[in-house]
């Protein structure tokens, strides 16, 4: 799958996911694309928690800037997320709902600080049932880079490697 046409496209509020998927598009190469929603979310932590905790409860679809993206040149995309409120981030909800995976192999990956995947996995196999989704990676965040409970971030490359290599590429 290495020499097929890859994407790594990924929303990142913190900057974890960020790295995530930097150690992925290093690894498998192709294009990189970053999500971003045209509401600026809060920079303080629990007033980010509760604007986060709004929108799903809420069942909101946040706008992102155009990412200038088509699918068709593309076979493998990665597409990374933070775990919030035990689910994807509300404009994740969004970008699968405007895209059509139908044919594409999706890879999930994200960071989490003790969910894992959460399910989210599964919620992207339900979702897309005409793509082939691979079983993803999870990292928690802190092990990556920023820890809102101050632990100490080591190097993932490896991780992310071996995963890599496990599912083909
Ligand atoms: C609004 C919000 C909700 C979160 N909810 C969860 C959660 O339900 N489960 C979990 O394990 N971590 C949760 N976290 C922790 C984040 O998933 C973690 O810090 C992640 O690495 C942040 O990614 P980012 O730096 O790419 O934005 C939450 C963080 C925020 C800001």
């Amino acid at each position: 799958m290495r020499d097929e046409r890859n994407l790594v496209v990924y929303f990142s509020q913190m900057g974890n996911t960020k790295k995530f998927a930097e150690l992925i598009h290093e690894q498998v190469g192709g294009d990189i694309k970053q999500i971003e929603t045209v509401r600026n979310y809060p920079e303080i932590y629990d007033d980010l928690a509760n604007a986060a905790k709004a929108e799903k409860d809420n069942n909101e679809r946040p706008e992102y800037k155009d990412l200038n993206l088509n699918l068709d040149d593309y076979d493998n995309i990665f597409i990374g997320y933070p775990m919030w409120w035990y689910t994807l981030p509300m404009v994740m909800y969004k970008f699968f709902e405007d895209y059509d995976f139908s044919g594409k192999t999706i890879i999930p990956f994200n960071t989490h600080e003790g969910s894992y995947d959460g399910g989210t996995w599964d919620t992207i196999k339900s979702w897309e049932r005409d793509a082939n989704v691979l079983d993803g990676l999870a990292i928690r965040g802190g092990d990556i880079g920023v820890d809102p409970d101050g632990g100490t971030p080591s190097d993932q490359t490896e991780t992310v490697k071996s995963w890599l290599n496990e599912i083909g590429f």
